[in-house]
């Protein structure tokens, strides 16, 4: 989420800053790297209940997603929206 929004990158809000109080920053997290992060915590499990755009399973909320060199290439797709 951080990085998305240093660039400047439309179609992630994030109006709670990574608070995780928004579910505006959801995405939907392309293979490999999909089933390569931690399982989603209970809070943001809880947090996906409320997204604006459909939930799928491969569904996160981005600001939950710690960048690591193993996530080099992580791609994601955006809902249509976030409101
Ligand atoms: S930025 Fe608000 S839940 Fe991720």
């Amino acid at each position: 989420m951080q990085a998305a929004v240093a660039a400047n990158m439309a179609g992630i809000e994030a109006d709670c800053g990574g608070l995780l109080t928004c579910a505006t920053c959801h995405v939907y997290v392309r293979e490999p790297h999909a089933s390569q992060l931690p399982p989603p915590s209970a809070d943001e499990l809880g947090m996906l209940a409320f997204t604006a755009a459909e939930r799928r399973p491969n569904s996160r909320l981005s600001c939950q997603i710690d960048l690591t060199q193993a996530l080099d290439g992580l791609t994601v797709d955006l809902p249509a929206s976030q409101h």
